[in-house]
C-alpha cells in the first residue's frame, strides 16, 4: 500500500493533534504507554501475508481486548508513539500522515511472549521483516515505563528513571540484576546472541548510536505495509 499523499489544512491538523498530544502526555505522564499502544498496533505485522501492522486496527474492541494488549485502551490514539519518544527526550522521528484505520484486526497471537528466548525473538521480528538491529534498537524502547503485575504478570521498572528516554535500558542490562529493576526473559535474551550483544554494547557506550537507530527503526516499524509514495 502506498503511504497516503495529504494536503496542507490536513497537515495542520496534523501539527495541532501533535501539540495535543505533547500537553496530555506531558501532562498525564503517560509516554510509556502510548509508546507501548504505538508499537503493539505496528507489531502484529506479517510481511508474507501483508496483514496487521500499524494501522490503527488496534482501535477496534476486538483487538484492544487481546490478553497482551491488557492495560492499552486507556491509551488509544494515533501519532503517540513518535511524541511519546519525543517528549521524554528522545530522538525526534519523522511521522507521515493521513493512513486510514483499518476496521480488520489479526487474531490474537502475533505480539513477542516475553518468557521466550533468541528464537522466539527472531522468529516474530522476522515475521515483520524487521532485522536483529532493529530487535536490539526498539527493545531499547523499555528505557520508558514499567510492567504491571496486574497485566503482565511482571511487575517493575527497566530503569532508575522511567519517564526518561535514554540509553540507560542497555547500560542497565549489561550491568545485570538490579534491587528493584527488571530484566524479562527477552530482554536477557539481547545478551545471548552475538548479533543483538554488539549492539547492546555499543548502545550503553554511545548514546548518539541509539538514538540514530532508535528513530530509524522506529520509523520502519510505524510504516510496515505502507511503501513511500
Ligand atoms: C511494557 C514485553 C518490545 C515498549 C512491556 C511489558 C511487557 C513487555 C511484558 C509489561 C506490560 C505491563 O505489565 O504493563 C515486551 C516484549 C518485547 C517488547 C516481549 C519484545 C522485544 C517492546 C518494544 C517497545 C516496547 C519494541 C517500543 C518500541 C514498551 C513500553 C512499556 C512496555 C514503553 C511500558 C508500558 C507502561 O509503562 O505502561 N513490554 N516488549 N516494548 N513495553 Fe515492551
Amino acid at each position: 500500500m502506498a503511504m497516503p499523499v495529504v494536503d496542507t489544512e490536513y497537515l495542520k491538523q496534523i501539527d495541532k493533534a501533535r501539540r495535543d498530544l505533547r500537553a496530555l502526555i506531558s501532562t498525564k505522564n503517560c509516554a510509556p504507554i502510548m509508546l507501548r499502544l504505538a508499537w503493539h498496533d505496528a507489531g502484529t505485522y506479517d510481511v508474507n501475508t501483508k496483514t496487521g501492522g500499524p494501522n490503527g486496527s488496534i482501535r477496534n474492541e476486538e483487538e484492544y481486548s487481546h490478553g497482551s494488549n491488557n492495560g492499552l485502551k486507556i491509551a488509544i490514539d494515533f501519532c503517540a508513539g513518535v511524541v511519546a519518544v519525543e517528549v521524554t527526550g528522545g530522538p525526534t522521528i519523522n511521522f507521515v500522515p493521513g493512513r486510514k484505520d483499518s476496521k480488520i484486526s489479526p487474531k490474537e497471537g502475533r505480539l513477542p511472549n516475553a518468557t521466550k528466548g533468541v528464537p522466539h525473538l527472531k522468529d516474530i521480528f522476522y515475521r515483520m521483516g524487521l532485522s536483529d538491529k532493529d530487535i536490539v534498537a526498539l527493545s531499547g524502547g523499555h528505557t520508558l515505563g514499567r510492567a504491571h503485575a496486574e497485566r503482565s504478570g511482571f511487575d517493575g521498572p527497566w530503569t532508575q528513571e522511567p519517564l526518561k528516554f535514554d540509553n540507560s535500558y542497555f547500560v542497565e542490562l549489561l550491568k545485570g540484576e538490579s534491587k528493584g529493576l527488571l530484566k524479562l526473559p527477552t530482554d536477557v535474551a539481547l545478551l545471548d546472541d552475538p548479533e543483538f550483544r554488539h549492539y547492546v554494547e555499543l548502545y550503553a557506550k554511545d548514546e548518539d548510536a541509539f538514538f540514530r537507530d532508535y528513530a530509524l527503526s522506529h520509523k520502519k516499524l510505524s510504516e510496515l505495509g505502507f511503501t513511500p509514495s
